[in-house]
């Protein structure tokens, strides 16, 4: 092969590489120490010095015009695996992100937190009171002695050490008033627990709120004022309140609140209520017959399935994020 015919057929290879390590098997190939061209210098040993002195300078211009080529393409090659580089990781700022999840309330505590508001926006104070109490707590000191029929209804959860878990949250009224002296106006929101089987509307736990409002002259018609504008507030329209004669040990004398709303026909029955008995104000030492005031007890489950039309108690607490999503 002249010389001419390899410099011919190294352009094309070179034109044609693809990458790098092509390239540099060209180079090793036509330029490397036993490469074509050195092959070729080899051959021309036998020939005249002036002979090799031509053919010489032809090899050198060949071999660095080839280098030169290389060179060229190398950085062809280069430039392309960049701009090949940059279009892979090439960010979009258009492009539409993904959305992060973000948490929210459960929505016991939402209508909880609703509530709160509408009752500390009417001055009461919000209170806590323990989930284990001891039997005088839940039951002697409401009016409610051991033989009393009305214990049945408060089945419970007994603990080893004979306290129990609160069937209502009317105990922290005594805790209260032990400690504290009229008039005030307080609500005690909290877990409560019945021993029952469970059906769609009851559960073995579920959440009260107990009110209480005590002075020299509270009367009915400030209870009923007060849960107007509860209802009223919650559930966004003027509601409709009944207050129909009922039974509770620790108030008398007390009542069922119904209400209904708007669109309905239907009364439903929401909370128990009534005038604290003396019997209660007696137990934390008041004056008898000096003081009068309201209590109540609203069922948060209960009101949360109205608000937002659940029917079932159990979905509250069976921790399915499908239901709870919803909120
Ligand atoms: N503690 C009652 C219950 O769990 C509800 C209740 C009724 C609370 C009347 C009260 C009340 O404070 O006055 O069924």
């Amino acid at each position: 092969m002249t010389i001419q015919e390899i410099k011919k057929k190294a352009l094309k290879e070179i034109g044609d590489s693809q990458n790098l390590k092509q390239l540099n098997g060209i180079f090793q190939k036509y330029l490397g120490k036993t490469g074509e061209i050195n092959s070729i210098l080899k051959s021309f040993k036998e020939q005249s010095l002036a002979q090799r002195k031509i053919v010489g300078q032809e090899i050198n211009l060949c071999k660095n015009f080839l280098k030169k080529k290389i060179a060229q393409q190398e950085e062809e090659l280069k430039e392309e695996m960049l701009a090949r580089q940059l279009k892979d990781q090439s960010l979009d700022v258009a492009h539409l992100g993904v959305k992060i999840k973000k948490g929210h309330l459960h929505p016991l505590t939402k209508v909880l937190n609703e509530i709160e508001e509408v009752f500390k926006g009417m001055g009461f104070s919000i209170i806590e009171g323990p989930e284990i109490e001891t039997e005088h707590y839940n039951f002697d000191a409401l009016n409610i002695p051991l033989d009393h029929p009305a214990r049945d209804v408060w089945d419970t959860f007994w603990l080893s050490n004979k306290k129990l878990l609160r069937t209502h949250t009317s105990p922290a009224q005594v805790h209260y008033m032990e400690k504290h002296n009229p008039p005030f106006r307080i609500i005690v929101p909290g877990r409560c627990f019945r021993h029952e089987a469970t059906d769609s509307s009851h559960d073995i736990q579920f959440h009260q709120l107990e009110g209480l409002m005590v002075g020299e002259k509270v009367s009915i018609s400030n209870f009923k004022a007060v849960i107007e504008e509860l209802f009223s507030t919650l559930l966004g329209e003027k509601v409709k309140t009944r207050i129909r004669p009922s039974y509770f040990p620790f108030t008398e004398p007390s009542f069922e609140i119904d209400i209904k709303r708007n669109h309905s026909s239907e009364w439903l029955e929401i909370m128990g209520a009534g005038m604290v008995h003396q019997n209660v104000f007696k137990e934390v030492g008041y004056l008898p017959q000096k003081w009068q005031g309201f209590a109540f007890g609203i069922g948060i489950d209960r009101l949360a399935m109205i608000k937002y039309n659940i029917e079932d108690v159990r979905l509250f607490y069976n921790g399915d994020l499908r239901f709870i999503h919803q909120f």
